[in-house]
């Protein structure tokens, strides 16, 4: 059960302790798992992501200073800073996010209005599933409406993107952002991140269909996946590896190179058969990165046939084949990574499992069948812990709207 109704009354009621008076709005912004195409965002290749129902909260209402006060219940913290000179917090390093993005919507010359605001979220920190993009998308709508101004949501994720970037110091791509932004509710969602065209691809319903009154004659399984239903489940090795930044942007250098030495504007030019043939020609570590992020983007493509055709067997094995690229050609995996994943990938009923976000750590991403839930959840608590000593976080998600009040 999620517990966000309840967390919306308690953040209402901390907030007017706090600030003594109620807030005018409460803004929701969600994390994400993506479901495959990792590392190819800032290759400008194709990513299937899925806003979850873990999510960041911001209770907020209007000063008429300009300024911007901040409580962070997870961390029992607060801060404050004028919209007149925002600068890094080092103390409080969770408030560059809402500073980062206070900074760039003025830049862009929106008219900021102050605030006072409490945060809460239970997106794992750390953990891959991007609580970061989630406390940039709500600081900005929660900015947006208390000043009332009204960004297109494509805009948004863009501006958030670049307070990550520029102001808080970390060279993400673009999906974390805009499926935080434009998520749909039992959807996912497939975006070009070059043109930043996108569809929302409906997924298989999260669980079995009820039964009717009268049930219908017994049929045998309808094709790969059948109409039973299918979770997503997001499972944590409870572990996080502070390599994440400098191996992330040492892989985004090693794919610049890759692209200049075929001679493109980025890896997404590049098709599989005419990387087939040019690939000799690459250093070795070089040659690897490009093969993971070219098949990637065409498992992305084939990933969304699948769906559509209500092929679940075939998208696991592309998730299946996802993870041992990452672990073989981008090594990005760990030990834990790969042994939840294989785990996973023993139980009865999973289609397809594979490392999610940015590697090193953080989470794994499984395909289900829906009634094989409860068996998923035991055999992998199981044997991970018995395999690793760690428990493992597991969360059962459903795919949620990005952004919203
Ligand atoms: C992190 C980044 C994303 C993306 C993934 C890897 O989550 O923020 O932009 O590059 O890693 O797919």
């Amino acid at each position: 059960m999620s517990p966000l109704p309840t967390k919306v009354d308690e953040i209402k009621t901390r907030f007017e302790a706090l600030f003594g008076r109620l807030p005018t709005t409460v803004i929701r912004a969600p994390g994400r798992v993506n479901l495959i195409g990792e590392h190819t965002d800032y290759n400008e290749g194709f990513v299937l992501p899925v806003a979850i129902d873990r999510a960041i909260l911001i209770a907020a209402a209007p000063r008429h200073d300009r300024e911007v006060r901040l409580y962070a219940l997870n961390f029992d913290e607060r801060t404050a800073f004028s919209l007149d000179r925002i600068e890094r917090d080092e103390q409080r390093a969770w408030s560059n996010y809402q500073r980062g993005v206070a900074h760039v919507l003025q830049e862009q010359g929106l008219p900021l209005v102050g605030m006072d605001a409490c945060i809460w979220g239970d997106v794992p920190i750390g953990s891959g599933l991007s609580s970061s993009a989630a406390v940039e998308v709500a600081t900005a709508y929660a900015f947006q409406t208390l000043s009332g101004f009204e960004l297109d949501r494509v805009e948004m994720a863009l501006l958030c993107q670049r307070a990550e970037n520029e102001f808080v110091g970390v060279q993400c791509g673009i999906m974390d952002q805009f499926i935080a932004c434009l998520g749909r509710r039992d959807h996912a969602l497939l975006l070009d991140c070059r043109s930043l065209d996108y569809e929302h691809v409906p997924l298989p319903p999260p669980a079995p269909p009820k039964p009717a009154l009268r049930p219908p004659p017994r049929r045998k399984a309808e094709g790969l996946g059948g109409t039973g239903g299918a979770a997503i489940v997001v499972c944590d090795t409870m572990v996080r590896r502070g390599l994440v930044d400098s191996e992330y942007n040492a892989r985004r250098r090693e794919c610049a190179e890759g692209a200049r030495l075929l001679g493109v504007k980025a890896l997404r030019d590049v098709s599989v058969e005419a990387f087939e043939r040019q690939q000799m020609g690459l250093p070795e570590v070089v040659r690897r990165r490009c093969r993971h992020v070219i098949r990637e983007n065409q498992r992305v493509l084939d990933s969304v046939e699948a769906l559509r055709q209500g092929d679940l067997a075939e998208f696991g094995r592309l998730m299946n084949e996802s993870h041992r690229s990452l672990r073989d050609d981008y090594q990005v995996s760990c030990r834990e990574l790969d042994v939840m994943v294989e785990v996973a990938q023993r139980v009865e009923g999973v289609y397809g499992s594979r490392m999610t976000g940015a590697g090193f750590g953080g989470c794994t991403v499984s395909l289900v069948e829906a009634e094989a839930v409860g068996r998923f959840r035991d055999q992998v608590a199981r044997d991970y812990a018995a395999a690793t000593g760690i428990e493992p976080g597991i969360y059962v998600c459903r795919a949620e709207d990005g952004v919203g009040i």
